[in-house]
């Protein structure tokens, strides 16, 4: 496995993606990490990642001497480059302004990284890659033993190698999709330079993962609480794979799910892997406390609040009716690897609060569990790829994603169970629609080539007529994206067929509502969400 030492960039994740995408397994740790930790590793190469810090002079931010140690390849990147050329005796100068974007690099000479890899040549027959540039500072003398291994005409040191020891560096960034050959250069570091097998797949990890929760658990108690997320969805299947009935699943209905959400993820577990799940049904209770609140931060904070009172409630009752005595002793979580590099990193900057997100944080130490997290090291390919290994519908494993307060911030104000009947039925006809309509160019339907869409519920009536008769009734608005973080998202543009159809059929068979919008704002300014 790969070695990702972390500097602080806000890209390294993604070098970890490139890597696991050429089939090799890797983790990202810290780079103040001890000599120890990375002999116990054990890496069969190392990269060192970038930074925030926009100079290498922050004598705090260098690799372990463990990693000059143990004889293994090094590809540094960018801020990687600067702390291998200071820790190995070459020379970094510092510069005020830094120069981010578009850049091409042309290699120099040939080198084991670099040779065929290129996006075209030059007269002179050297290869030119189009890169991801971001610099300020600059290696001006390289250390002993290094060549030059490409330039550009404002970073005469663009990269350098020895490759002797098997080090390389380059100063722009191979992980971004930008870096038009990027995945080349990664799967060529770690695959025939590091000679690591690329034999990462699902299947394989099945039993490993099996065996270690075998091990975690030994014969006690796990309980988890599944959401129909595809997150908590792929764990339970995985836990109960591990430990059959030793796992319960608690499955919380707070009356804000999709359409048959509730019936399908009952079908899946206790029907299909006849697993242990308690289907509470808090409709009422959730209904109940929603009632009269508008605020949309105070809604998610009474859904958040309520999902941890039923939970604890349920995990109580199971700790004292367990017929094993001891009761369970795990909290299972889908936590995900971008979930704990985000919240583990010590170097992110404090982001505001847009919109407190629904967590169940602080739950484990409130019920004396530990807790059991066996995605922790997947990213959410590569869940979706495990959930199909161990046997979960593809359809329900490559959902969309769909927030914890569930229709509660798809609804506008205050939620009323007559509000979320209407929006759950609009909202399947448009889902329906979207999985079924083609687009010919891509082969590809509306469903798959959207991030996430959905249907908004808006509390305002507007006038229609309908047959010979005059209709007021409320509005509802489509909303589809296309993201590949999230973090931004622009409005897909649905094809106007499909739009009216979907239109037509809600208008039609959804009473109570006579008018359908479409959702044309770009994040940011808006967000996803309406709330
Ligand atoms: P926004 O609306 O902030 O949403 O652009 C970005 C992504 O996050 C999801 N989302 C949530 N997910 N709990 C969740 O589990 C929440 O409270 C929550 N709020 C937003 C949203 O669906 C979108 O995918």
């Amino acid at each position: 496995k790969v070695l990702i030492l972390d500097f602080g960039s806000q890209v390294t994740q993604l070098i970890a993606r490139r890597v696991r995408e050429a089939a090799v397994f890797c983790e990202i740790h810290p780079n103040d990490v001890s000599d120890e930790f990375i002999r116990e590793f054990a890496p069969k190469a190392i990269i060192l990642s970038g930074s925030h810090a926009s100079t290498y002079e922050d004598h705090e931010l260098r690799a372990p001497q463990a990693v000059w140690d143990l004889g293994v390849p090094v590809l540094g990147i960018c801020y990687g480059m600067f702390t291998m050329a200071v820790q190995l005796g070459g020379k970094v100068e510092a510069s005020d302004h830094r120069e981010f974007g578009y850049a091409e690099v042309r290699a120099h000479g040939h080198t084991r990284l670099l040779d065929g890899i290129q996006d075209h040549a030059t007269l002179e027959g050297h290869g030119m890659l189009k890169v991801w540039m971001s610099h300020g500072d600059k290696v001006t003398v390289m250390p002993p033993g290094f060549k030059l291994m490409a330039e550009t005409p404002s970073c005469p040191i663009a990269g350098m190698a020895n490759e002797e020891k098997g080090y390389y560096a380059v100063q722009f960034h191979p992980e971004v999709t930008h870096t038009v050959k990027g995945q080349e250069l990664l799967t060529r570091f770690v695959r025939d330079i590091a000679g690591c097998k690329g034999d990462w797949i699902m299947g394989d990890y099945i039993e490993e993962a099996v065996a270690k929760i075998r091990e975690q658990v030994g014969d006690e108690e796990v309980i988890l609480g599944l959401s129909g997320g595809v997150d908590s969805s792929v764990a339970a299947a995985l836990i109960h794979r591990a430990v059959g009935d030793q796992l319960t699943c608690v499955f919380v209905d707070h009356g804000l799910l999709r359409l048959n959400e509730g019936a399908m993820v009952m079908e899946m577990f206790a029907g299909k892997l006849h697993a242990k799940v308690v289907h509470v049904q808090a409709e009422a209770q959730f209904l109940g406390h929603l009632a009269g609140v508008t605020d949309p931060e105070q809604k998610r904070k009474i859904i958040g609040r309520e999902f941890v009172e039923v939970f604890k409630a349920e995990a109580a009752k199971l700790k004292a009716g367990n017929d094993k005595l001891q009761g369970a002793k795990w909290l299972a979580q889908g936590t995900i690897y971008p979930d704990v590099v985000e919240s583990g990193g010590t170097k992110t900057k404090k982001a505001i609060t847009i919109k407190s997100h629904h967590n169940v944080g602080g739950l484990p130490e409130q019920l004396g569990l530990k807790l059991l997290e066996p995605l922790r090291e997947l990213f959410k390919d590569e869940v979706r790829a495990l959930g199909v290994a161990l046997g979960l519908p593809a359809d329900m494993v490559y959902r969309h994603p769909f927030p914890g307060p569930g229709l509660g911030v798809r609804i506008l104000g205050e939620v009323k169970q007559q509000y979320a009947d209407l929006l759950r039925r609009a909202d399947a006809i448009f889902i329906e629609e979207l999985r079924g309509w083609k687009d010919e160019a891509t082969g590809k339907n509306w469903y798959e080539l959207t991030s996430q869409a959905f249907t908004v519920f808006l509390p305002v009536k507007s006038v229609g007529v309908m047959g010979d008769g005059r209709t007021y009734d409320y509005v509802v608005a489509l909303r589809a994206v296309q993201t590949s973080d999230f973090m931004t998202a622009d409005w897909a543009e649905l094809p106007y067929g499909l739009l009216k159809k979907v239109s037509g059929r809600i208008i039609n068979e959804v009473r109570g509502i006579n008018r359908v919008t479409y959702d044309v704002s770009s994040k940011p300014p808006a967000t996803i969400e309406w709330e």
